[in-house]
């Protein structure tokens, strides 16, 4: 029984690290046990924490795993000074994590109308739901071409998702579904490389569909999902907009959904 069992909230189980990576100095990424009981769709996030001074210390995570797999991978930032991620990034194999038994969002596919091109369009941490739903098989059942696009301060932050792409088009399982569909860009603003700017600027500036040779936004044909920091929503969510799309949720289904990368 858990020591912390006496004030563990009904809302929460306790969960075992099954493996942790250091990606830099302010990134990394865990896996999870996950309970029999937790079902979750492909892009959704959770609450996820620890018990600090005898009390749950809760944040939301987008899941990065894919509702099929039988462990639940995240990735975060750390926050020296941040109440969870501070305690978060010294997790150990064997720890336990608390865990909400309540995932939930709208970076799903059931919020977006049926289309032909799907964009994912993150930056940070904002790429985790989409490392879940690039896993999805119904992403490729659903789209002709899925985009994920990455873009941080430097290249050393997109060795998570690069790595990701990486094993999945070499998967001997999933690479002949992904391969052909999935194109992966990635950008940086403060360090050089292949592709350098800002998501918006590269839309603003058309440099994205002549990099990856594919009309501009269409709300006819193009999806759109959003995540990233809540300024990076904002402004590419008005771009967007500014391209004809509206804004789905899992009521009523749209062109484009949008999703905070929770930090903190
Ligand atoms: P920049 O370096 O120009 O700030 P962060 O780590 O601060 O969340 O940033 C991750 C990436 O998101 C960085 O490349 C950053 O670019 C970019 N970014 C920050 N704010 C915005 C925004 N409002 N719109 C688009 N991209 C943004």
């Amino acid at each position: 029984m858990p020591s912390d069992s006496l004030v563990l909230p009904k809302s929460v189980t306790e969960e075992d690290v099954l493996e942790v990576r250091h990606w830099t100095d302010e990134l990394f990424s865990f896996r999870l046990t996950r309970p029999a009981a937790f079902r979750f769709r492909s892009g959704e996030f959770v609450m996820l924490g620890l018990m600090v001074d005898g009390k749950p210390l809760l944040r939301a995570y987008s899941i990065a795993s894919p509702a099929w797999d039988d462990g639940l991978d995240f990735f975060s930032i750390k926050v020296q000074d941040g109440p969870l991620t501070s305690r978060l990034q010294h997790l150990k194999p064997g720890d336990r994590v608390l865990l909400g038994k309540k995932p939930t969002g709208t970076l799903v596919l059931d919020a977006l109308l049926p289309g032909k091109r799907l964009y994912m369009l993150s930056t940070g941490t904002g790429i985790a739901p989409f490392a879940s739903l690039i896993r999805e098989p119904e992403t490729y059942e659903k789209f002709d071409q899925i985009i994920l696009t990455h873009t941080c301060r430097n290249v050393a932050d997109l060795a998570y998702g690069a790595e990701l792409v990486d094993s999945l088009v070499e998967d001997p399982l999933i690479g002949e579904m992904v391969g052909p569909k999935l194109t992966y860009y990635a950008s940086t603003t403060r360090e050089d490389f292949v592709h350098k700017g800002r998501i918006t600027t590269l839309i603003e500036n058309g440099q994205l569909f002549k990099d990856l040779d594919v009309p501009a936004f269409d709300p006819a044909v193009d999806r759109v999902m959003i995540c990233g920091s809540m300024a990076m929503l904002q402004d590419t969510k008005k771009l967007v907009e500014g391209f004809g799309f509206t804004e789905g949720s899992n009521a009523n289904p749209g062109d484009f959904v949008v999703e905070k990368a929770f930090a903190e």
